[in-house]
C-alpha cells in the first residue's frame, strides 16, 4: 500500500511534485483543488457550491470535502493506494482520513516555501485546461499564455482565476494557521518529511524520492 500526502501552503509545488510522483511510482494523484475544477467545469451542484469559496481563497467546508475525497479514493485504481495533493488541509479532514484508511497513511511530504516565493510563482503560474494533460507551468519560462501547451500540444492554457493577487492573499492568510497545525498533526505520528521546496523541481524530486527511499 503506497498512501502518501503532499503537504505544503497555495504555490509550494504539490502539484507539480505529486504529478512527477504519480508517473514515476503507478499510483493515481487525487487533488482535491483539480476534482473542484473539474466539477465546475461539467457545471454540477458540487462544482458551483465549491466555487464560491475557490472564488474568493476560501475552504470549501469540510463535509463536502470529504465526502467528495473519501469516494475518490474507494475507486478501483486506488486499490494500491493515492497520492494526495490538496487534501486533508483541516484537523477534521486529517482525523476523517485518518479513520478511512485505518491509519495506514505511509508518508507526508511537507513542501516548504517561503511566502514571497509563493506569490511571485502563483502569479506566472499557468495551467492546460485539458483535462488528460492538466499540465502544470510557468507563464515566463514558455513566454506567455497564446501558444499551445508545450505537453499536449493543444491551445488550451489558462491563468485560475483564484491566482489574481487579492485572491492568493487570501488563501495564504486562510492556510497558514492550518498547515501547522497539520504539520504538528503528521510529526506527533512520526510519518512527516520536510523538502526544501525553493529547490528547482528537478532538485525537490530528488530529495523527495530519496527520503522516500525510491531508486533512481
Ligand atoms: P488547490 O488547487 O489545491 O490550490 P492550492 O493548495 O492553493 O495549491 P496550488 O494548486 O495553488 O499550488 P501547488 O502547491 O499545487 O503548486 P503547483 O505545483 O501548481 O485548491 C484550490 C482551492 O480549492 C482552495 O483555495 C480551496 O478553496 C479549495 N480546496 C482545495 N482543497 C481543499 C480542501 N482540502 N479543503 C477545502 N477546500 C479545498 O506550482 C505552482 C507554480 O509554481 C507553477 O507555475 C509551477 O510551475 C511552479 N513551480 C512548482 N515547483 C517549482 C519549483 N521547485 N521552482 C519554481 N517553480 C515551481
Amino acid at each position: 500500500m503506497n498512501n502518501i500526502i503532499f503537504l505544503g501552503l497555495a504555490g509550494a509545488g504539490k502539484g507539480t511534485q505529486a504529478q512527477i510522483l504519480s508517473d514515476t511510482i503507478g499510483i493515481p494523484m487525487v487533488s482535491s483543488g483539480d476534482l473542484f475544477r473539474f466539477h465546475l467545469s461539467n457545471k454540477t451542484e458540487l462544482g458551483i457550491e465549491a466555487n464560491k469559496y475557490m472564488s474568493i481563497g476560501a475552504l470549501v467546508p469540510d463535509d463536502t470535502t470529504i465526502n467528495m475525497i473519501l469516494q475518490r479514493i474507494g475507486e478501483e485504481d486506488c486499490n494500491n493506494g493515492f497520492i494526495l495533493d490538496g487534501f486533508p488541509r483541516t484537523l477534521e479532514q486529517a482525523e476523517s482520513l485518518h479513520k478511512a484508511v485505518n491509519g495506514q497513511i505511509n508518508c507526508v511530504v511537507y513542501i516548504e516555501v517561503a511566502e514571497n516565493e509563493l506569490v511571485k510563482r502563483l502569479s506566472d503560474r499557468v495551467i492546460c485546461t485539458i483535462k488528460t494533460c492538466n499540465a502544470i507551468l510557468s507563464k515566463s519560462a514558455i513566454g506567455g499564455i497564446d501558444s499551445n501547451c508545450p505537453k499536449c500540444d493543444k491551445p488550451a492554457l489558462s491563468q485560475r482565476k483564484d491566482d489574481l493577487p487579492e485572491v492568493v492573499e487570501n488563501r495564504l492568510k486562510t492556510q497558514i494557521p492550518l498547515i501547522k497545525q497539520l504539520v504538528d498533526y503528521y510529526n506527533n505520528k512520526d510519518i512527516l518529511i520536510s523538502v526544501d521546496g525553493e529547490q528547482n523541481v528537478d532538485m525537490v524530486e530528488s530529495e523527495i524520492q530519496m527520503k522516500l527511499g525510491i531508486n533512481q
